[in-house]
């Protein structure tokens, strides 16, 4: 690709405003929700997000304000689509995902109620859709686990494309059946098109080899059964954080260049229309869109990127934006049309 496309250009125009808008309001918090009230009793939230992140959230939501929160753990097309069939019935207050895939799901079923303009006007614009019914919490980034025994640094792809290739054949692995996958599949449909995503992901079919979620996917790489495994930062960046067993003999490969390889994934967080307790719903999505909730994501050791409030990641973390990912809206991400593809290139 020898020029810069339009759209991305004023994307990043875009994103630059953003960051400056957001560095304006984030030094306005408010006490309470968008609504004025002080946000009391019980909310139960859908939680897709990781149990012990969304877990110290709560904690400290509920020391701020004594709020009860309820956890229902699973994950995101899980709970989604549960959203989306318990409708107006759902006992859930907030839905909290770890991509943004399944709150389109649930958005698209107009489920969802506006997000309080306090709590957009804490996210620069590139993390959360313009309609403004969900926002980003977090986010995640695309990396290769590598093992240098198994492959040099230069045998390393410079796109995700280039895992369609022979030459890879048996020599990388991935988690298919997971939600963090299929977002980074998602954002490939929308940077490359349908065409280009079926054939890689029917080429993905012959060369790779298929583990259940992202650690075991690591594990693998580290124990050098595998040479390579696209994952996500966080699950390396906490073993190194622990005891360092599975990541020891593993090195992590960035994309970058605005390759889907580079995708950054947003969390997102919602408030459905039904919610029993709208203010305590809203008032939790401002906390962790806020300060207080993102150092969360800075030191609480979930490794995932704040993305809202100028917190900054962990040090341990490469900075959000040297990460050169592709520009992408949230809220365009297709989780079913990628389900549709995925099952046609026998990979689900
Ligand atoms: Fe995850």
């Amino acid at each position: 690709m020898n020029t810069t496309p339009k759209w991305f250009v004023a994307a990043a125009i875009g994103l630059t405003t953003a960051i400056a808008l957001a560095g304006c309001s984030a030094a306005t918090p408010a006490a309470n929700s968008g609504s004025g009230k002080t946000p009391s009793g019980a909310i139960t939230v859908y939680n897709a997000q990781h149990e012990e992140l969304t877990q110290a959230w709560a904690d400290e939501f509920t020391k701020k304000t004594g709020v009860t929160v309820t956890l229902r753990n699973g994950d995101d097309p899980e709970l989604g689509n549960q959203l989306v069939q318990e409708g107006s019935a759902s006992p859930a207050d907030v839905f909290l995902t770890e991509n943004s895939p399944a709150m389109s799901l649930v958005d698209n079923a107009q489920l969802f109620s506006p997000v309080d303009a306090a709590t957009l006007a804490q996210v620069p614009e590139a993390y959360r859709p313009s309609s403004g019914r969900w926002t980003g919490i977090a986010a995640r980034s695309t990396v290769l686990a590598y093992n240098p025994s198994l492959v040099s640094e230069s045998q390393l792809p410079s796109s995700l494309l280039d895992l369609a290739d022979a030459s890879w054949k048996g020599r990388w692995a991935a988690s298919p059946s997971g939600a963090d996958f299929q977002a980074i599949v998602s954002a490939m449909l929308a940077l490359k098109g349908e065409k280009a995503t079926s054939s890689w992901l029917a080429s993905m079919k012959e060369n790779f080899t298929a583990y259940k979620g992202n650690s075991t996917v690591m594990k693998a790489v580290n124990a050098g059964q595998i040479p390579a495994g696209v994952i996500y930062h966080y699950y390396w960046f906490g073993d190194r954080a622990g005891t360092g067993e599975n990541s020891n003999n593993t090195k992590l490969h960035y994309f970058k260049n605005q390759d889907p390889g580079a995708f950054v994934s947003t969390s997102g967080g919602g408030v459905l229309k039904t919610a029993k307790n709208p203010v305590a719903a809203q008032a939790f999505l401002k906390f962790i869109t806020g300060k207080a909730g993102q150092d969360i994501l800075q030191t609480g050791g979930s490794f995932e990127y704040p993305v809202a409030s100028d917190v900054a990641a962990d040090k341990a973390l490469l900075p959000l934006v040297d990460l050169n990912a592709p520009v992408l809206d949230p809220s365009k991400l297709d989780s079913r049309k990628v389900t549709d593809l995925m099952t046609q290139a026998g990979l689900l």
